[in-house]
């Protein structure tokens, strides 16, 4: 998820992409970076860092003024957050800039196709091919809005493309595929986005653009067409956000947005991992395949929420792959001296990858030679770094505290990770790991039809305002789902919240219900070693005490009905992958509750979004 903004009208260019870009940063902050058209050649400069840090060098070499440009802040994902890897990217001959947002998934063959032509990348981008390609067209004799076309058409995955011509000084030209772009429409200047915050403070007349749409921009006109160059539009509709409502998308939270980020969050991150047969591909890795044969345990560590994407994956790995797996809070991890060997993999989960336990973790994990491999948020942090291995999760930042799409897109990285060992050892047909891929691509819409639901779960959080204590039960996979949501409960809403393992239950918690107490109760799929019915026993357990059953199960499962209180219905999934659907109605009641209850959602009071201290 990056920043990006065009410009062609009066203005200085310059000062408009950049002012845009500062009100984008919150969209990506490992780079910045801007190009200009100016007498028949792009000027520009980009730097690592945040924007601060290309303020500082436009300031000790200021570019000329001229009034036609465009600018990007990156968030990572292919290659590491330096200089080079910064947008914009030109081509060969310095013709065209292009900044991109998104994941190009065939560009590893583009690229390919490139360097047989003679052309030598000079980063490590999936971006940079597109500048190659389109500056190769217009070099050819097509206009910047042609060859715009016909580069999409050769393009997989997700992209918002903005580009300029050295050469055509009076236009951008802005592609999209499964990723925002918006138009600012001013008088006698306009603009393109990732969203309305860029433009606002200019117009706030706007036109949302469609899959599979280019635009071209001018001072005085807005022309889109389809990839295939037929005459089309986009939806014109005025921006009555102010500029902190624009950076939230309209929400009132960034936890509440992330939230609802969560079905591109999830598609970004299976983007480009796996080929049309459902055979895996990971390519970032860094490990070789016998490497991955010869892991005999497996150990994952992390803190908090990571932790609990961790036993959620324990679950998964295990039963793909039949490698022991383990899981282990980073803080408790190397000072209970654990038995760690050459083929050990540690896998550490880390949405920062700065977080100081889980760092410390991994270097005692590698001063005893196991290998080390990150699933992490944050291209180019310091636990990634300082890791053998790596799988990014394609989450975009994640600026609440609370973790959401940050969980939800660990879990599909440990998916990912578990279904590659399973595939590299064997221990799964190549029809069964392209059975649960399958699952996983249609699980954004799953996701967005909880969301689509929210409305239940918001009432029902409005209702427990007065709540002085929730319980979160679950088993199996299910298990850490209910310890995530009494995370969430807890550091929202700052009231006491428990998560247990429903068959600890008579072991002595129940002694904790009142009546009216208000818990959770995720009901696993049907159909798995009578798990469901002991559920189902457990919830009548509770209610028989005066408990408030407020039941998460899945649709058509009846057998719940005479014991719920409150029924939220999720998705159809199978048992390990109904984490991802179970999860959504927890953070959606953890948000709206501490919403009622006055706090702040995004920066909730003693915590911070990573902790870099032990
Ligand atoms: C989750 O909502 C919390 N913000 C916290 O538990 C967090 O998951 C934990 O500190 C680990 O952070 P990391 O994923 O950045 O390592």
């Amino acid at each position: 998820m990056c920043g990006i903004v065009g410009y062609v009208g009066e203005k200085s260019a310059e000062q408009v992409v950049v002012e845009g870009l500062r009100r984008l940063e919150y969209r990506g902050y490992d780079s910045a970076g801007v190009a200009l058209v100016h007498e028949g050649a792009i000027v520009g400069d980009k730097r690592a860092g945040k924007l601060a840090n290309l303020d500082k060098a436009l300031a000790e070499t200021p570019l000329p003024a001229t009034t036609t440009g465009i600018g990007h802040t990156r968030w990572a994902t292919h290659g590491a957050p330096n200089d080079v890897n910064a947008h914009p990217h030109r081509g060969p001959e310095s013709r065209v800039a292009v900044v991109h947002n998104g994941i190009i998934e065939n560009f590893v063959a583009l690229r390919k196709e490139l360097e047989q032509d003679g052309h030598t990348m000079v980063s490590e981008t999936d971006t940079e091919v597109t500048a190659h390609l389109l500056e190769r067209a217009v070099l050819g004799g097509a206009d910047l809005t042609s060859a715009m076309q016909q580069l999409c058409s050769r393009l997989d995955g997700a992209f918002t493309l903005v580009a300029v011509d050295a050469a055509d000084p009076a236009r951008v030209v802005a592609a999209r595929r499964n990723s925002p772009l918006v138009v600012g429409r001013g008088e006698g200047e306009n603009f393109v986005a990732s969203d309305v915050a860029a433009f606002i403070e200019h117009t706030r007349d706007a036109v949302e653009l469609g899959q599979d749409q280019v635009v071209t921009i001018t001072a005085d006109d807005i022309t889109v067409t389809d990839f295939d160059g037929s005459p089309s539009k986009g939806l014109e509709y005025h921006v009555d956000w102010d500029l902190s409502a624009a950076e939230k998308d309209g929400f009132d939270w960034f936890m509440r947005k992330e939230i609802f980020e969560q079905p591109r969050a999830v598609r970004d991150s299976l983007l480009g991992r796996h080929d049309d047969n459902g055979r895996l591909q990971l390519d970032e890795l860094r490990m070789s395949e016998s490497e991955l044969r010869n892991v005999d345990k497996i150990v994952i560590t992390a803190c908090g929420t990571a932790f609990y994407a961790g036993l959620v994956a324990k679950y998964a790995i295990e039963h793909w792959t039949r490698i022991p797996c383990e899981v282990e809070l980073a803080h408790e991890f190397r000072y209970r001296d654990p038995i760690l060997t050459r083929d050990t993999l540690v896998v550490a989960i880390s949405q920062s990858g700065e977080t100081a336990d889980t760092l410390m973790a991994i270097r005692h994990a590698r001063e005893q030679r196991s290998k080390v491999l990150a699933i992490c948020n944050t291209n180019g942090s310091t636990i990634p770094r300082e890791s053998d291995a790596v799988i990014y999760t394609h989450a975009g930042p994640e600026i609440g505290v609370a973790s959401t799409k940050g969980f939800m897109t660990q879990l599909i990285a440990c998916y990912l990770l578990g279904l590659y060992l399973a595939q590299v050892r064997d221990t799964k047909y190549a029809e069964e790991i392209a059975t649960v891929v399958d699952e996983l691509q249609s699980m954004p819409e799953n996701i967005q039809q909880m969301l689509d639901n929210a409305d239940q779960v918001y009432d029902l959080a409005r209702s427990l305002e007065g709540a002085r204590s929730v319980l979160f039960l679950g088993r199996h996979a299910g298990f850490p789902v209910a310890l995530e949501g009494a995370l969430k409960l807890k550091e929202l809403a700052y009231i006491h919240a428990e998560g247990f393992a429903a068959g600890e239950l008579k072991h002595g918690p129940i002694a904790l219900i009142e009546q009216d107490m208000p818990v959770f109760c995720i009901v696993p799929p049907p159909g798995r070693d009578f798990l469901h019915d002991k559920m189902i026993s457990g919830i009548q357990e509770i209610r028989a005490r005066g408990a408030r059953t407020i039941v998460v199960a899945e649709e058509g499962d009846d057998a719940v009905e005479p014991y719920a209180d409150v029924l939220i219905r999720i998705p159809r999934s199978s048992t390990l992958l109904q984490p991802l659907a179970a999860v959504v109605p927890l953070q959606l009641f953890a948000c709206e509750l501490a919403t009622v209850k006055g706090h702040d959602v995004d920066q909730p009071r003693n915590l911070a979004k990573s902790v870099t201290v032990e």
